[in-house]
């Protein structure tokens, strides 16, 4: 089955090295443009819900803005505590200007 996409963004809102927070449906989503790529991934912080909107993109890596955790946005893996569970990752799709995501994986519906 191929999973929905949802026009969330506009290309041209989100520049090279920068994040955007949108909301689909329930889910916080981080949107961060690296290097022309754009990667989606929860936009709390596991460790205690904080928004990781107000924090720090670094590279591939967003701050946690509270205790200081890093995650990949890329991957959404924990690279720095002390938050231990990794960021959902959403499939992104770029049409035109629009960025596009969904809340199905592989798996199933998020
Ligand atoms: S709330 Fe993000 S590291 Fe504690």
């Amino acid at each position: 089955m191929t999973p929905d996409f949802f026009v969330v963004a506009h290309a041209r809102d989100i520049g090279h090295g920068r994040m955007w927070c949108v909301r689909l449906n329930t889910h916080h989503i981080l949107i961060a443009n690296i290097k022309g790529t754009y990667y989606a991934v929860g936009g709390l912080c596991t460790h205690e819900d904080v928004s990781l909107c107000t924090g720090a993109l670094q590279g591939e890596t967003v701050k946690c803005p509270l205790h200081g955790s890093r995650f990949s946005v890329r991957t959404g893996a924990v690279l720095d505590g002390p938050a231990e569970d990794a960021l959902m990752v959403y499939p992104v799709r770029v049409e035109g200007d629009d960025i596009l995501i969904s809340l199905q994986t592989e798996a199933g519906c998020l």
